[in-house]
């Protein structure tokens, strides 16, 4: 009687051993999906520094319809831990980064004050048309392109829910950082098979960053600060916006070199991009990021870029710069800069400058005379 039962119990358990092998996929249903989700999901960090164009790059992201985007996630970080350094937050900044590729949108329980969120809450969300449009906010179409302006009037209410609902239903999460000056906080993020990553590494001639720093140094104030931690203090106030560009200079040159030492399969998933040849030529300059980020370009975006490139903006709200502004921009550093702040600044950023193919300027006249090239094509192995 004894042994009969305890055959009985072994046969039991074999069979339901069996029918848990046999029916194990159906066992984590919350798994298996999360599982699919996240291997079909792509993301793409656009890595820059302040000023150097990295809004435009964004809204030619932001505005495709099968891109989740979010600008500068990190302002949280830095705002929130405004006692620490660039330096010691770095970590902080790239698992916040990380969470948000996944569509986890609990990271921001550590930055933002309890009780009721609005999607509003986030650092310039008008600028993701995804929190725009549905499932986010459903008085615009998922399919236009959508004016931060005119989003942030009609979509401010919408529950903070709303952007993880909003995230997993697109194919690409595309996020905008101005806050890492290294890629070895991103070497995990590069290998993580959960996710992913492709970067985009912008830059900018560093004249033409210096003036444009210059005209938001307020603005600036804050983020100077933490770049520059426990020297702030011990550097003269005039000084301090060289002493910023040597190290966005440098930090542009390391990320570069860093790229190149990446085993093939990850240096293809790294493209550097100057913000000169895209503002001389959006439309093949953004067919690149597109085809890089593995998007279409939609007809709908040929006809956006190309009326971008007319100074058409994007109706009576056009975004920051428009592309044609931007062509100008890009050289107001040559009349607006005295000289000698030109030489300073190719002293400092010398090898960066050289790196990436920015011509020195010698002379008064050479900076005012715009036919002079200061811009070489850049051959890029
Ligand atoms: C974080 O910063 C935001 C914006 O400055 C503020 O509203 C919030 O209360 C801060 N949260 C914490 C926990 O400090
Ligand atoms: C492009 O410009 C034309 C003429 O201003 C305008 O009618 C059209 O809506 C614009 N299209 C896009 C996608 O911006
Ligand atoms: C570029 O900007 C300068 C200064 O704002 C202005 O004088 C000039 O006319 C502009 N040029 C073009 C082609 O828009
Ligand atoms: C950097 O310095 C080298 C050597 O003095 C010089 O040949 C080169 O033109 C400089 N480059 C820039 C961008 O100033
Ligand atoms: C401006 O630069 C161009 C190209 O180097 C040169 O041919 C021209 O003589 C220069 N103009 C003046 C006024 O120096």
């Amino acid at each position: 009687m004894f042994w009969a039962n305890q055959t009985k119990l072994l046969v039991l358990l074999v069979l339901l051993f069996l029918a848990f092998l046999l029916f194990q996929p159906f066992y984590c249903p919350s798994h298996s999906p999360g599982l699919i989700r996240k291997s079909s999901q792509k993301h793409v960090l656009i890595l820059s520094t302040c000023r150097s164009g990295s809004s435009f790059v964004g809204q030619l992201f932001s505005q495709h319809p099968d891109v989740f985007y979010l600008m500068e996630p990190a302002w949280h970080v830095w705002m929130n831990l405004s006692c620490a350094n660039a330096g010691q937050l770095q970590m902080a900044v790239r698992d916040l980064v990380r969470s948000v590729f996944l569509c986890d949108m609990s990271v921001f329980d550590a930055y933002m004050a309890w009780g009721p969120r609005k999607q509003s809450n986030l650092f310039l969300w008008q600028t993701s048309r995804a929190l725009c449009s549905p499932p986010a906010c459903h008085l615009f179409n998922r399919e236009a392109i959508i004016p931060p302006a005119d989003c942030k009037t009609l979509c401010s209410k919408q529950p903070f829910s709303n952007v993880q609902e909003a995230c997993r239903s697109y194919s690409h999460v595309v996020i905008k950082e101005v806050r890492f000056f290294s890629l070895k906080p991103l070497h995990p993020l590069l290998t993580d098979p959960s996710l992913n990553l492709k970067i985009i590494h912008l830059i900018r001639d560093p004249r033409a960053v210096f003036r444009s720093r210059q005209n938001t140094e307020q603005d600036m104030m804050h983020d100077n600060h933490m770049i520059l931690g426990k020297q702030w203090n011990t550097i003269k106030k005039e000084d301090r916006p060289y002493y910023m560009m040597k190290i966005i200079c440098q930090s542009h040159k390391e990320i570069y070199e860093a790229a190149q030492l990446l085993p093939d399969s990850l240096r293809e998933r790294y493209l550097l991009i100057r913000y000169e040849d895209l503002v001389q030529d959006p439309l093949t300059q953004t067919a690149k990021l597109y085809e890089f980020a593995g998007l279409p370009f939609l007809p709908h975006l040929q006809i956006w870029v190309h009326n971008l490139t007319q100074g058409k903006g994007m109706g009576k709200h056009p975004f920051d710069t428009d592309s044609r502004n931007a062509r100008n921009i890009s050289q107001a550093w040559r009349w607006s800069l005295p000289h000698d702040k030109v030489v300073k600044l190719q002293k400092i950023c010398n090898d960066t400058m050289d790196l990436m193919g920015y011509l020195p300027i010698l002379s008064e006249e050479d900076q005012r005379n715009l036919s002079m090239a200061v811009l070489s094509t850049l051959e890029l192995p």
